[in-house]
């Protein structure tokens, strides 16, 4: 059955493939996207079942307008759909000119789907059916050197995805926490360990989120755990 889904950071990589894969299911998406004109040229740039809104995921009253403006064109939300995330090799030691560093991806990754689930949260409890799915990160999961301004904003946003679930189960919402390792996109661009070809294409990803949107409440899985290396 079709959804009205927000997605955010559909401009590019996971967000991207993930809305042209749900606009062909036949979903109704409003996307929020920083620089709208990226799309141009692609399935993305305009149909009748696609809003392009204007979002800045550390701005929280951006998430209040683009939900405003989703539910004036569409008038129902049944789903979102977390994509939007910033990487940073900041490690624990990070240097004087790094400072900032943490913080800044605690405000995308962490406080962005806060501020936006919580605008969205009266529609999603309204909807009966309401789906939350996450781009969380295999660093959400367990911690590798070197990474620690990135696995401590992944680690709270899998705590938010337990919050969300637990608080929203009565109303019908259900939360899917998506944990992959490397997925080929630019955020994965420096990564030379792993041929390109060999990671997660987002088109994969994008065939997963499609088969999660079609379960119903009492199968949707509470985490997918995806990796294109052996975790040890
Ligand atoms: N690629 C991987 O290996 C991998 C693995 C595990 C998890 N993930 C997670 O999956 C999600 C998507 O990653 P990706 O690989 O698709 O990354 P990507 O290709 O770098 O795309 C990032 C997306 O996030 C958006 N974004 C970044 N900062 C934003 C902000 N402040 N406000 C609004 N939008 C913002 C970008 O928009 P602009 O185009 O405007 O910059 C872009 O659409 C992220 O949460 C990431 O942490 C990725």
């Amino acid at each position: 059955m079709p959804r009205t889904l927000l997605i955010s950071g559909a401009s590019r990589g996971i967000g991207r493939a993930i809305a042209t894969r749900l606009l062909a299911d036949g979903h109704r998406l409003s996307l929020g996207v920083r620089s709208p004109q990226q799309l141009e040229g692609t399935p993305l740039a305009a149909s009748p079942q696609l809003l392009l809104h204007p979002y800045e995921a550390s701005a929280p009253a951006s998430a209040e307008a683009w939900v405003a403006a989703s539910v004036e064109r569409f008038g129902a939300i049944d789903g979102l759909i977390h994509c939007a995330g910033v990487f940073s090799r900041t490690g624990l030691l990070f240097g004087a000119e790094e400072a900032e560093e943490p913080e800044r991806l605690w405000a995308v990754n962490l406080m962005g789907p806060w501020w936006l689930t919580r605008a969205a949260w009266p529609w999603l409890a309204r909807s009966g059916d309401g789906r939350i799915l996450t781009l969380v990160s295999m660093s959400g999961k367990r911690v590798k050197g070197g990474l620690a301004a990135y696995a401590t904003s992944k680690f709270a946003l899998m705590a938010l995805c337990d919050c969300m679930r637990q608080e929203g189960w009565d109303a019908g919402i259900r939360v899917t926490a998506i944990c992959p390792s490397w997925v080929n996109t630019e955020m994965a661009a420096a990564v030379k360990a792993i041929p390109r070809q060999e990671m997660t294409q987002p088109e994969d990803l994008a065939a997963q989120v499609s088969l999660l949107l079609a379960l119903p409440a009492s199968a949707v899985p509470f985490e997918l755990a995806i990796s294109c290396q052996l975790e040890r």
